[in-house]
Parts: C-alpha cells; structure tokens; sequence
C-alpha cells in the first residue's frame, strides 16, 4: 500500500498509508488526519496541494487547478506508489478529531420570493453531543443531501441555542443540489450532518472597527457573526458590504432589519457592483479595520488583495469560502 507523506506549510509532516483505489483526503482522515475540504467530490476546490513526487490517478473533477506540474485534489487523487505530497495549509489548520455526525429533522422551510431558501433544522438528542446547537458563529456544518451520497457545506445563520435549532440561509441557485433539496424538503424530513467545523470565526476581543465582506452563502456566517455582536452589545464600528444582484437587495434589506436595533452602529453597503470596490472605499475611511470575508474564491482573492493594499496585516484578514466556510486566519481554507 502507497505511503503518503504530507508537508504542511510551516514544515511539518504527516505519514499515513493510501490504499491505490482511495483517494488521498479520505485517507488521510482515516488516519486522523482532517484536512482542508468541503465537497470531497472535486468541485469546491478547498482541498487543492501539490504532488512533490509520486505517480498518482486524478479523478475527474470541475474545480480548476493552477498550471504547472503536481496541481491536485486531493479528493480526487489516488496513490499509485508512494507520494510526497505540500499542502498549502499550516499544521494548526489541520483538524486531529472526529467531526461530529449528527441527525436533524426539517422544522421549517421557508422561500423567498427572491429564491433564497430559509431552513431550519432541529438536532436530535444523541447521548455523545445532547441537543443542543453549539458551534461558535461563522462556523458550518456539512449536510448530507438525502438520497445521495453527497456532502454539502452550509454554514448557520443563527446563533448557538439549547432549542438544537440550526438555520441556514441558501442562496437561489437552481443547479446546486442542497438549495434544490431544501427547497422542496418536508417538515420532518431526516437529514444526517457533521459538525461544527471551521475556523472563521469573530475576533472578540479586538478594539478596532470591523469590515464585514460577502456574496451569495457567505451572507448566513456573515449574518451569525453580527447576531453574535449584538447579542454581546459590542458597539465597535461595523460595516457590513454585501455584493449581490439588483434583484437580491429587497431580500438583502429584509434579513437585516432585525438586526439594526441591536446594532446601531451598523453601516450596510449593498454592492451590486462588486464587494471588493466597496471595501477599497471602506478601508480608506477606516484604515485600521479587522477584515472579515465569506463567499465565493474569486470575490475572497479580490477582498484580500484590497486589504492588503490597504495595509490591513495578513493576520486581521480573515477569509472563508462560500459553501465551504472552512477558514483560515491565513487566507486559506481548513476544517475543524
Ligand atoms: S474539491 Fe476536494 S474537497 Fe472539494
């Protein structure tokens, strides 16, 4: 059986053994090793490394890969001999627990008329987790899509409770299967999760103002994060700047309104025109801004590299992907 050895961007390695019909990131959870991924089916592209030495199978997969030699998935790379493998993640980022798996029931399903799909899901008591919904906000959970064998991530909208509520807000999108599922779900239908995950999370203790960026299912860890400061009566500057479409906004407005009470010094920037423009313009009023951003790669690329020319330290940038919200304090996806 290959042996896969996988450096982690501060230097250090892990060994674990890869059957040749599995793929790298499964195994490496089998061994206690949880690394960056979300779809585990080669679309999000989370899990993405580099092939240092080794022959390898790549499975087919739809998230592009950078140019040059050794570009993987590590979802969909299977080892035909031993593989040296860089992962473009620090050791700290790599989950060494189980993640917990869960089951929920559909409490409530609501659409708007703009598309989106309002779900509510009530955990079950298991004798391992109880029933109540912990998880720190800005955190996801990953749904299995019933009938499939597919995983999807989805983070909360809501804030942690004893109630086991956990509320999702997806955004319309007709060819992705968990809003497509959700969108005709039953009340009581049964869904199975793992979960909490993900390190995108407040800074809480921090003095300075802070920039909140999104699009499309970055808004719901965005929308938690805010819950979170007014249920703390945090009155620190916060600007919250959403891209979305002219058609979303009317929705947009609506799912912040119970928040401006709570929140007085909330400011919204509804950008139909780009997120990353908007923080450009934020950032120069604001230089000393925390910078926190949710939503698909392209738009999390552009909001670091505004940050960054702004002079906003790697450190105070955090990002997560949409869907997949596995964080990073580093601009980089990781689980747990
Ligand atoms: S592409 Fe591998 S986890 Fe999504």
């Amino acid at each position: 059986m290959p042996d896969i050895i996988a450096v982690t961007r501060d230097g250090l390695s892990l060994g674990f053994p890869c059957p040749t019909s599995t793929n790298v990131l499964a195994a490496a959870e089998e061994a206690g090793f949880f690394l960056p991924s979300v779809c585990q089916h080669g679309r999000c592209g989370t899990c993405r490394a580099k092939v240092i030495s080794g022959a390898y199978e790549l499975m087919p997969h739809e998230a592009p890969l950078p140019p040059g030699p050794g570009a993987v998935l590590l979802c969909r790379c299977q080892p035909r001999e031993d593989l040296v493998i860089e992962l473009p993640c620090r050791d700290a980022q790599i989950g060494r627990r189980k993640v917990p798996e869960r089951h929920a029931v559909v409490e409530a399903v609501t659409i708007a008329p703009e598309g989106w799909v309002a779900l509510s899901l009530l955990l079950q008591r298991e004798a391992e987790y109880g029933h109540a919904a912990e998880f720190v906000p800005g955190q996801y959970m990953e749904l299995r899509i019933p009938g499939t064998a597919l995983w999807q991530a989805a983070a909360m909208e809501n804030l942690p409770n004893e109630e086991g509520r956990l509320a999702f807000l997806l955004p319309a999108a007709p060819d992705e299967a968990l809003s497509a599922w959700a969108a005709a779900a039953k009340r009581g239908a049964e869904v199975q999760l793992r979960g909490p995950l993900g390190k995108f999370a407040l800074d809480e203790t921090s003095p300075r103002p802070r920039c909140l960026v999104g699009s499309g299912a970055g808004l719901a860890p965005l929308l938690s994060m805010l819950r979170h400061l007014a249920s703390l009566r945090d009155r620190t500057r916060v600007h919250l700047i959403f891209e979305a479409a002219v058609a979303e906004l009317a929705f947009l407005e609506r799912s912040l309104a119970s928040l401006r009470a709570g929140l007085p010094q909330l400011t919204v920037a509804l950008a139909p025109g780009g997120a990353a423009a908007a923080l450009a313009a934020q950032l120069a009023k604001t230089p000393a801004a925390d910078v926190y951003a949710a939503g698909p790669p392209l738009l999390l690329a552009a909001v670091h590299q505004v940050a960054l020319a702004q002079d906003v330290p790697e450190a105070r940038i955090r990002t997560a992907p949409a869907g997949g919200l596995r964080d990073n304090a580093a601009g980089l996806l990781t689980g747990a």
